[in-house]
């Protein structure tokens, strides 16, 4: 059945796990990740970006979020907006029947310029308004995304801030990030504290600790109420990479974020983890591999099993990591 994502994640802080939340941009993302979540009795959010919104066509988008949660009636559905970046964005998400937006008020509306603090509170307050009055839940995002070895912001992968950022701006502040939730009503915040979006996360092995835990641990400690969500928490497991390369692919060498480090933010109030590169990394090793070492092969179901296949697997071990398994 389709709930929000306050209700989703009330249950998770109140049983201190966290819920993946999946990026899907076609059929079989959607089933790969209902399979994985109904084999381990695990809540869902499913969450589309405006790309993959234009990508799938918004009604066929809709249909299909109908289509999953009536495959899959144990199962409680998320169906979240990633990086709304206006007020329409958001309004047409909730007539499409999302029951969760996100209003990422921490760039402008080009998705690429830092924005300042009262921008952001006032767009996100309008969203809240609105959103609320439909029933639906809203995250924010306060602080931008970027790397912290480099400043430089996601550009990587065609999004996120173009412009070097500093410290100040790469790290949320607790007192702020309570100004924040006051003012505007939001039921979750994405913080910014050393993640970022893409598969180039990290030029070296993580050894130790690589997020900055102590300001997870310091919002947390100013609203324990609010719903803490990470952006970029993709793994880049190494066996993927492996495989994507030994199969005519080329991905440079480079590293994620470790479950570990999620599980420890798990332990600060974090509820809600973003996923897409994971499944991108999946579900290409599996078409690469298939391909490969079937040149005939031309039916798309015949790679596209494997990659639902994939996929799958990595979902279930994020849901078993995380907590979410066995709390549907
Ligand atoms: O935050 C970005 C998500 O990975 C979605 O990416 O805008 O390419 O669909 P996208
Ligand atoms: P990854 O690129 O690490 O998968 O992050 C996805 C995300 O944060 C979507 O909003
Ligand atoms: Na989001
Ligand atoms: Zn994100």
């Amino acid at each position: 059945a389709m709930i929000t994502l306050r209700q989703l994640l009330d249950h998770a802080a109140e049983h201190g796990y966290a819920v993946p939340a999946f990026n899907i941009n076609n059929m079989e993302q959607g089933l790969a990740v209902m399979q994985a979540a109904a084999r381990t009795d695990s809540p869902v959010i499913l969450q589309a970006s405006r790309g993959a919104r234009s990508y799938a066509n918004d009604q066929v988008l809709a249909g299909l979020i109908a289509g999953l949660a009536r495959a899959f009636p144990q199962i409680p559905l998320c169906m979240h907006l990633d990086h709304g970046n206006g007020l329409p964005t958001c309004a047409t998400a909730i007539q499409n029947g999302f029951t969760s937006v996100m209003m990422d008020g921490s760039l402008k509306s080009d998705g690429k310029t830092p924005a300042d603090y009262d921008y952001n509170r006032d767009i996100t307050a309008r969203v809240v308004e609105m959103a609320h009055a439909c029933g639906v839940s809203v995250e924010g995002e306060l602080g931008v995304l970027g790397s912290l070895e480099t400043g430089m912001g996601d550009q990587e992968d065609g999004h996120g801030a173009t412009e070097k950022l500093s410290e100040d701006q790469l790290l949320t502040d607790p007192d702020e990030a309570a100004r924040f939730v006051a003012d505007t009503g939001v039921d979750a915040l994405a913080v910014a504290m050393g993640t970022s979006h893409g598969a180039y996360k990290f030029t070296r092995e993580p050894d130790g600790q690589i997020l900055a835990m102590h300001v997870i641990e310091a919002i947390h400690a100013r609203i324990p109420n609010t719903h803490l969500v990470m952006h970029g928490s993709s793994s880049v497991p190494e066996d993927l990479q492996q495989i994507i390369n030994s199969h005519g692919g080329d991905i440079r060498p480079t590293w994620g974020v470790p479950v570990e480090e999620i599980q420890r933010g798990i332990r600060f109030g974090v509820r809600k983890v973003n996923i897409d590169t994971d499944s991108r990394l999946a579900m290409t090793a599996a078409i690469r591999k298939t391909l490969t070492e079937d040149p005939s092969e031309f039916d798309p179901r015949k790679y596209l099993k494997p990659a639902m296949t994939m996929m799958a697997e990595m979902c279930q071990q994020r849901f078993e990591a995380f907590g979410t398994a066995g709390n549907a």
